[in-house]
């Protein structure tokens, strides 16, 4: 077998928020495929990096009053714990803002212009009256000029996927001032993708069955030509005037490159900050960056969220290939996570916090396990779901796999005195078994089959248990002679054992190393799988290897809020007529409570108060308190929302209502889903005494997205 050499990427996140679970889902994905190639014997180079650049980071690092330079170093600061906790291992992390990759992207740039492939023309941009800047792309929005879908950004549809300039958008708005934006003229440089040598290239590169083929398919579409006849490719605005936080374009004062243009780049700068450093010299590669990227054996990987395939499957190999580089020998994308089918949001930053997991004491293998169980080659999205997370880490992870060990190392160490026994033919027709599934393994793993790859590993597990079942060391070792039967049996169980932790170990390269520790074996790569153990080898004292998931621990990373689950407090007895710190209760005020202190109009003015419509409610399965709720408020899409009142009505009576939200409420968290909203509901203090929970409806007339005022 040949060494591969592969370059291996993922989406460079940008540095003006922390991670989220959909970066690690991704992170997570690429770092096991990097360690399953490096288990095959391949090099591999894994780097990633901040996007630094953009008009969006310089408008957030001027409102905390930062340089972009200081917020952009500020948010790199934090990415380690993310990274470590995950046991994702880059090997280089760096900056698109690094000198690095200034000097690249104008390289680029200059043989771009050298092959006739840069132009200039005056554009009429968007131009916000009130703040006297042009509007970056993402500053504006508006509706999808493709699918018509309301509230999407200035450059591309969250949508529908499609890319366009924001003058193509409808009714477009400022979100830094509300103000509806005027044009006005300014100069731009347009990388030319219209030249039939682009079309071509392209044409040929993304339909030679490379890409997945819904990707390919989507690419399709995009370059085919409208009725009109005109290329879908249409040439790529790349630069932006001043302010804005990117790279010069060399001989253009006043011009920078549009984010787009270099964040891709710094996958490369990323690259050459890591040779320039020494680190494939200290691992024995001693070429240069640009001998590295030269030679034809390298191949080059991107692991994309599917919202930025346009990117990464037209204007970056058009841009390297035109470049005289190498283009990428294939980008992996895939799908968004949803948590509890709720499709999270970039900017409402919804779903799981990486860091709480981590910080309630959370397994990161866990999660690593469960993703990579979600996981396929397919452009799929996939869904976390609480209750089946904690089902198949106990049942399988632990109830398959761990279990295996539990069951039979003890009585190695306790009456073998660690000593490794010979296998029964039995035994050893199980264990061939398991060792003849590598290749299905790693092929499994090569192609992005993880969920594939997990559902086979646990057969195998199953097989192995069932050894244990019909054998019942448990029993053997009630009977002094039947020792070297236990022997045997245990035995089998560790070779098999150990043969299923090489084939975990690009998900759970933590436990693994453990596992080689207890077994006293040196790091275990896919070769090691022709080996066993044998008789007579040494193990080590089995200590517990992974905990179960405690299900209480989905509650707190949810962030359950209180009030739908609490309990009513009875009344206090000691002073009636005061409200109690614990309750606020107060008999003899209205309600229970008394009226809070004066606001003034503009305090109420911010609660932004709705007629809405319930369209549709249901049950909760596993909550006894709550309702979910779908209110149409006028917007393109319905509003789902939980309220703690199934106590006091029927889903089938509700539906149809008229009912009051609080339309502004930021969305909430909670175990079963995002709330986003509240439907208002009276209620007495003190249920105890004045039972009932009722929900407001208004006066006939009311339609819904009405404003209540
Ligand atoms: O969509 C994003 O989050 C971009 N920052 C991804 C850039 S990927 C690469 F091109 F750098
Ligand atoms: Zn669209």
């Amino acid at each position: 077998m040949s060494v591969r050499q592969l370059f291996v990427t993922t989406a460079l996140p940008y540095a003006n928020g922390h991670f989220h679970i959909g970066h690690i889902m991704e992170y997570i994905q690429a770092d096991i495929w990097v360690r399953a190639q490096r288990m095959l014997g391949h090099q591999v180079y894994f780097v990633g990096a901040d996007d630094a650049h953009g008009a969006p980071i310089m408008i957030a690092a001027e409102k905390v009053g930062k340089t972009p330079q200081q917020f952009v170093a500020d948010i790199a600061k934090g990415r380690q714990p993310y990274l470590d906790g995950f046991h994702i291992a880059f090997d280089n992390w760096h900056s698109t803002d690094g000198p690095e990759n200034h000097a690249l992207a104008q390289e680029i740039f200059l043989e771009l212009k050298a092959q006739g492939l840069i132009t200039t023309k005056t554009i009429e941009q968007f131009f916000d009256p009130e703040k006297s800047m042009f509007l970056p792309d993402r500053f504006i929005k508006g509706e999808c000029p493709k699918c018509g879908a309301q509230d999407q950004y200035g450059d591309s549809c969250e949508n529908c996927g499609a890319v366009y300039s924001p003058t193509e958008l409808k009714h477009p708005k400022s979100s830094l001032s509300g103000a509806t934006p005027v044009l006005k003229t300014s100069e731009h440089y347009f990388f030319k993708l219209s030249d039939p040598k682009c079309l071509a290239f392209l044409q040929k590169w993304t339909q030679d069955g490379k890409l997945q083929s819904e990707v390919a398919n989507k690419v399709r579409e995009w370059l085919t030509p409208n009725e009109a006849g005109e290329s879908g490719l249409g040439d790529w605005d790349i630069s932006r005037d001043a302010p804005y936080f990117g790279i010069e374009i060399p001989g253009a004062p006043g011009k920078y490159f549009y984010v787009w243009l270099d964040a891709p780049i710094g996958y490369l700068a990323s690259l050459k900050n890591y040779f320039d450093k020494g680190g494939p010299k200290s691992r024995g590669d001693t070429r240069s960056f640009e001998a590295y990227m030269k030679d034809e054996q390298v191949e080059q990987y991107h692991f994309i969220g599917k919202d930025i395939t346009y990117f990464h499957t037209l204007f970056w190999p058009a841009t390297l290939h035109f470049s005289n580089r190498k283009t990428p020998s294939n980008v992996f994308v895939h799908g968004f996570i949803t948590v509890s089918g709720e499709k999270m949001s970039k900017s409402r930053g919804t779903g799981i916090d990486p860091l709480k997991y981590l910080s309630l004491g959370m397994n990161p293998e866990w999660m690593r396990y469960y993703i990579a169980a979600k996981l396929n080659s397919k452009v799929e999205d996939i869904d976390f779901n609480p209750e089946d997370f904690v089902a198949r880490v106990n049942a399988d992870l632990i109830g398959k796999f761990i279990n295996i060990a539990s069951r039979s190392a003890g009585f190695i160490a306790k009456r073998f005195e660690g000593q490794m026994g010979s296998l029964s033919p039995e035994g050893m027709a199980l264990v061939q078994d398991l060792q003849q599934s590598v290749s299905l393994v790693a092929k499994s793993f090569e192609q992005r089959e993880f969920g594939k790859v997990l559902r086979d590993i646990m057969l195998l597990a199953d097989k192995v248990n069932e050894h244990v079942d019909a054998h019942k060391p448990w029993e053997l070792a009630k009977h002094p002679e039947q020792a070297a039967h236990l022997h045997q049996v245990c035995s089998a169980c560790i070779e098999s054992f150990r043969l299923l932790s090489i084939y975990l170990k690009p998900v759970l390269p933590a436990l693994v190393a453990e596992v080689e520790t207890f077994l006293k074996v040196s790091p275990m790569d896919f070769s090691s799988a022709s080996t066993l153990l044998g008789a007579g080898h040494l193990i080590g004292n089995y200590k517990h290897l992974m905990q179960r998931v405690d299900p209480s621990l989905m509650d707190k990373l949810f962030d359950l809020p209180a009030s739908p689950d609490k309990t009513p407090t009875p009344p206090s007895s000691s002073s009636p007529a005061t409200p109690t710190k614990e309750t606020g209760l107060n008999p003899q005020a209205p309600g229970g409570t008394p009226i809070e202190g004066l606001i003034g109009i503009e305090d109420f003015s911010k609660v932004d108060l709705r007629i809405a419509k319930i369209i549709h409610c249901e049950s909760v399965p596993g909550s006894t308190k709550l309702l979910r709720l779908e209110l149409d408020v006028g917007e393109e899409k319905p509003r789902q929302v939980f309220s703690g009142i199934a106590a006091h009505y029927k889903p089938e009576d509700l539906v149809g209502q008229l009912t009051v939200m609080v339309a502004n409420l930021a969305p909430r968290k909670m175990k079963f889903g995002v709330s986003e909203g509240m439907v208002l509901a009276a209620s007495h203090e003190d249920e105890g005494t004045h039972p009932g929970v009722f929900i407001l409806n208004p006066w006939p007339g009311a339609l819904p997205g009405m404003r209540i005022r």
